[in-house]
């Protein structure tokens, strides 16, 4: 038995990192899962890992930054499991790492484009879902910088706070359809996303952290899984760090 068994939930992002341990997680506790990612070999790798764990997922294919591929993304996940009970929004990109003043014109937009117009569309699409189904879950993946800032990210910074806004909105525009939405802060964590810091900057990084190192995927799911669960059944509109104290100092 688990705590998300005959349930359905899509991921997006899910060939890797923080998203793949989401939807590990999700299957383990028996949700049937729609890995998506714009990346379809590690989709479709995580497809295969979480079966060999003992689950059950399928790979779709979408660029979350792009409205029609998200609308039949959830028609898919519909199409493929019958109904949609469980998103988690998770795909996201860093971006270019510079002052505001000289931020690019297309890195503000390409980020924005997938942190926050992505995440927006997933929520548009599944909530009219869920609404058919009578009611659902979802979690919304921002970042520490939902709250505090990120120096040379101002594109990150203000996409990941505008996605804390909005999960506050549908948590206080559907809490009587039976739908709750809820934000997730993770501080930094190791991912391929951070493959690209050097040593340096990692030791830089890790030393942001009052725990004294960066955090795990897996300590993410725990969070988000929880957050996705009947567990958490009175929770809505809210944003939850899980930052090994970053946001404390
Ligand atoms: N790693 C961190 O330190 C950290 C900290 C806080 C928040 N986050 C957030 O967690 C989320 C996942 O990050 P991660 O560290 O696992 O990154 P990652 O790079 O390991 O994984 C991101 C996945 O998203 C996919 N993706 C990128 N653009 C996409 C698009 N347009 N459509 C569909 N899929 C797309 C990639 O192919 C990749 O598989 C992001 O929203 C990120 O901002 C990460």
């Amino acid at each position: 038995m688990g705590i998300l068994d005959n349930k359905v939930a899509l991921v997006t992002g899910a060939g890797s990192g923080i998203g793949l341990a989401i939807a590990q997680s999700y299957a383990k506790e028996g949700a049937k899962v729609i890995v998506s990612d714009i990346n379809e070999e590690h989709g479709n790798q995580a497809v295969k890992k979480i079966r060999a764990e003992g689950g059950e997922a399928s790979f779709v294919k979408a660029d979350t930054s792009n409205a029609e591929q998200v609308e039949a993304l959830v028609k898919s996940t519909v199409e493929i499991y019958g109904r949609l009970d469980i998103a988690c929004n998770n795909a996201g990109i860093g971006g270019e790492q510079e002052l505001t003043g000289n931020y690019s014109l297309d890195s503000w937009r390409k980020v924005l484009s997938v942190n926050l117009d992505g995440v927006f569309y997933g929520c548009k699409y599944e909530l009219e879902q869920m609404e058919k189904n009578g009611g659902g879950v979802i979690v919304n993946i921002a970042s520490v910088h939902g709250t505090v800032a990120a120096p040379l990210s101002s594109a990150y910074t203000s996409a990941k706070h505008a996605v804390v806004g909005l999960s506050k909105n549908i948590g206080a525009e559907y809490g009587q359809k039976n739908i709750r939405c809820n934000a997730v802060g993770p501080a930094y964590i190791e991912t391929p996303l951070l493959e690209s810091a050097s040593g340096d900057m990692k030791d830089i990084l890790i030393a942001k952290h009052p725990m004294g190192r960066l955090g795990k995927s897996e300590e993410v799911a725990e969070l988000v899984l929880f957050l996705s669960s009947d567990k958490s059944s009175f929770m809505t509109g809210g944003y939850y760090l899980v930052d090994g104290g970053y946001t404390a100092i």
